[in-house]
Order: C-alpha cells, then sequence, then structure tokens
C-alpha cells in the first residue's frame, strides 16, 4: 500500500513540476508576409505596447527563430552544424528555457527578470525578451557570434512579417542575465532581443 501511495506521490510532484511549464503549440510553418515585403519591413523597434503575446504567436516566433525545420537540423544555419546557440524567454512571470525538440517553455524560476536585462525603456513594455545563449564548450566565441547573427535575422524577419516590434541589443549585463537563467560555466550569452506590439 506504502509503495502504491509513494508511486502516486511522485506522479502527482511530476504533473506539479511540468505544470508549470508552457506547452507550444506546433509552429505553423506557411504563410506570414512575402519575403521581399518582409525584407522592405525589417527594422528595428524600441517603443512597445504592453500585450500578452498568444501562445500560437510565440511559438511561431520561437520555431522562427531556432525551432527545428528537419528531424535534427533548424531555421538558424551554425558553423560545421554545432548547433550550439540555445534560446531562453523572459516573460513578465518568470523565466524558461525553449526546449525546441519538445517545443515546450521550461520553466527556470517564476519570477520578474525584466530588471537584469538592462534597458527597461524597451524591455518593459516587451512582450516576450529571448536570450540567445551559447555553449562555448561546442564551439569557439568568434563562431557562437557569427550564428548568432543568423538567429537575430530570423528574429527579425518573423517580426516584420508579423507586425511586431523587436530590436537586437548587446548592451545588457552579462553577469546579472546569467545568474537569473542559472546558466553553466560554459555558457555564455550572445544577445538579447525584445519582441512586442507596435499598437
Ligand atoms: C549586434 C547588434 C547589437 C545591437 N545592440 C543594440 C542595443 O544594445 N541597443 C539598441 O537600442 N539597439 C541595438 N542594436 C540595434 C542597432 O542600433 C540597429 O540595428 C541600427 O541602428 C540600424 O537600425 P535598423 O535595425 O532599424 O536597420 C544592435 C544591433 C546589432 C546588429
Amino acid at each position: 500500500m506504502k509503495k502504491v501511495l509513494l508511486f502516486f506521490g511522485l506522479i502527482g510532484l511530476a504533473c506539479f513540476v511540468q505544470a508549470q511549464d508552457i506547452k507550444l503549440n506546433p509552429p505553423t510553418r506557411s504563410g506570414g508576409k512575402a519575403l521581399m515585403e518582409t525584407l522592405n519591413e525589417r527594422r528595428s523597434e524600441r517603443t512597445f505596447v504592453k500585450k500578452e503575446m498568444p501562445v500560437q504567436m510565440l511559438s511561431d516566433l520561437l520555431w522562427a527563430a531556432n525551432g527545428f525545420n528537419r528531424p535534427d537540423k533548424r531555421t538558424a544555419p551554425t558553423a560545421s552544424n554545432k548547433q550550439e546557440l540555445e534560446l531562453y524567454v523572459v516573460l513578465d512571470d518568470g523565466a524558461y528555457f525553449y526546449d525546441a525538440k519538445q517545443n515546450v517553455l521550461k520553466l527556470i524560476a517564476k519570477e520578474n527578470f525584466k530588471a537584469a536585462l538592462g534597458q527597461p525603456n524597451i524591455t518593459d513594455k516587451a512582450a516576450v525578451t529571448i536570450v540567445i545563449v551559447a555553449d562555448t564548450g561546442k564551439t569557439s566565441s568568434k563562431f557562437a557570434y557569427l550564428d548568432t547573427g543568423y538567429i537575430s535575422q530570423n528574429i527579425y524577419l518573423y517580426a516584420a512579417s508579423a507586425g511586431l516590434g523587436t530590436v537586437a541589443r548587446a548592451s545588457y549585463n552579462g553577469a546579472e542575465v546569467f545568474k537569473a537563467l542559472q546558466l553553466k560555466e560554459k555558457q555564455e550569452v550572445t544577445l538579447v532581443h525584445p519582441v512586442g506590439f507596435l499598437q
């Protein structure tokens, strides 16, 4: 009897922990504005109207940024296919890891980390801030920063296509973001990308 109770107790605990994660929708993978129109509208935006981003839009944004578009490869290229870059997501209620394979945002901590991102005039009203993080154990810093540019451009293009605003931000306090996201020794923040609504 004790074993049965323990079994169901553990299952209950596992459900509770998973309930903190955000299950993303399957990405749309089609549609959007035509490429030339999207390029024409690509720009940096720093003033946002505060709104919550619907889960489908968040799913599409993250997939466009660095999701899997083939079983083992992604929308953004990496030198020698090292896939050293992962996305972290800061929402108003906490910080999450984007598990691109499982299509889930895994909770890191429920806390408002926006102050750690710096430039509050931009980040406070952003619906979401994507933090690009490199595993420097997989490749050199040089390639990690080069590869980051492709993800950044994917975010810019998705934003232009979806009528959202975004800006690449290199002016962040690396140590504070590192701590907020509970990063490990060989991980390095390479870019911060707030995304928000323009109206
Ligand atoms: C690597 C990189 C880092 C940037 N860092 C910042 C930043 O910290 N803060 C900011 O407001 N804009 C930042 N920007 C945005 C640039 O200022 C912007 O791209 C430039 O002014 C050109 O404007 P456009 O993107 O609208 O063409 C950054 C852009 C890049 C590519």
